[in-house]
């Protein structure tokens, strides 16, 4: 590791273009520039060196331009930022030490100055995969965590329905709700997706929602008595099927809505009548809101992963020069698992 207030180089992943339609590669370029490691006198701020990188479907919508204060667009020619796992080189800031692991927003590039380092957390268990804090042990693990217990009310023996099932969160939703004793059923957009459903994270059945003509059939051959819980994470013609499909009281977890993130005129839904006729409950959630709870959640999925009662699959890029490619890779549904980029091992 490079000694306190040298000058290195440091390569990053800038935005060249806003986005419009489906992302590109070429909206993206890998540059090297140069980072000083010293932190000003007197500042708060802390650099890391960034050793992982998470890939996560909220970046696209960063990659539009927007002036929306609450969700500012990234800005053209600097690196993106993102979820990440790194090593802190030296730190302004009481709370942080140079060696301290930590996660949390970065920047994509292989040192970040963090002017706010309020945005880390600090990493205290190290026997598990440092990688897991992009996915299971962080943002995406949160998510599907707080969803899943908090937002569907979940009951022993309900009928669960999850899209985007293998992904970073579906594939965590599945393996609580099989915990709990519920009827689970996955979508994915492969064979090679379906199969790891059923056979490494225990779901019930699956399908691949791309070969399936009529996605309501599909779902009245998986839930014959209708599914009490949606996990939605893509929207569209899948939450217009799922519509159908409900039972009286059901619960739809509204988490994402990636089949639409590209599109410049959103899909219609055309079957909300059934919230009226089912007395169902959408509700949204938003990963901020559980992060205080951050503690609770983490002394309860640590356990369960050294026990081997959860499993978490992750695909891996090595290196910056891959991750334009692996980040764009999540809207044609190339990863398989949590996509993580590798920036440094160490
Ligand atoms: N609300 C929050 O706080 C929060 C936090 C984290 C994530 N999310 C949301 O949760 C969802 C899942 O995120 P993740 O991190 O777990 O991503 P992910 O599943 O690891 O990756 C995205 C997956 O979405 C599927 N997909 C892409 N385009 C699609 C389309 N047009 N129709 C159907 N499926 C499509 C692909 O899988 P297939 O091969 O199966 O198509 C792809 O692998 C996203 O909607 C994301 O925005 C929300």
């Amino acid at each position: 590791m490079a000694g306190n207030g040298e000058v290195v180089s440091n390569k990053q992943v800038v935005l060249k273009n806003f986005v419009e339609g489906f992302p590109k590669e070429t909206d993206m370029e890998v540059k090297t520039s140069s980072i000083s490691l010293k932190v000003e006198e007197g500042s708060n701020a802390v650099v890391v060196k960034n050793l992982y990188l998470s890939c996560d479907p909220y970046m696209r919508n960063r990659m539009t331009f927007s002036e929306n204060p609450e969700f500012a667009s990234y800005i053209k020619g600097s690196p993106i930022q993102g979820y990440g796992v790194g090593k802190v080189v030296n730190s302004g800031h009481p709370e942080f030490k140079k060696g301290d692991l930590v996660w949390g927003t970065t920047g994509w590039e292989e040192y970040s100055l963090i002017k706010n380092p309020q945005v880390l957390f600090k990493i205290h268990h190290t026997d598990v995969p440092l990688s897991y804090y992009t996915g299971i042990l962080g943002m995406p693990g949160i998510t599907a965590w707080a969803g899943f217990y908090e937002i569907c009310t979940p009951k022993k023996g309900e009928y669960v329905y999850i899209s985007a099932a293998s992904g970073a969160v579906g594939q965590l939703v599945g393996q609580f709700a099989k915990l709990m004793g519920c009827y689970v059923v996955g979508s994915a957009g492969s064979k090679e997706k379906v199969e790891l459903l059923k056979n490494k994270f225990g779901f019930d059945d699956a399908f691949n929602y791309k070969e399936e003509k009529d996605l309501n059939a599909a779902l009245k051959r998986c839930f014959p008595e209708g599914i009490d819980i949606y996990f939605e994470n893509v929207g569209g013609k899948m939450l217009d099927a799922v519509l159908l499909n409900m039972r009286v009281r059901g619960r739809i977890a509204a988490c994402g809505m990636i089949s639409q993130y590209n599109l410049t005129q959103p899909e219609g839904v055309y079957n909300l009548m059934n919230v009226v006729y089912k007395r169902i409950r959408i509700e949204g959630i938003l990963v901020f809101d559980f992060f205080h709870q951050y503690s609770k959640f983490s002394e309860t999925v640590l356990p369960l992963i050294r026990a081997g009662k959860v499993v978490y699959v992750e695909d891996i890029a090595e290196g910056l020069e891959n991750a334009p490619g692996a980040l764009v890779g999540l809207f044609s549904g190339r990863n398989v698992g949590k996509q993580v980029v590798v920036v440094a091992k160490e």
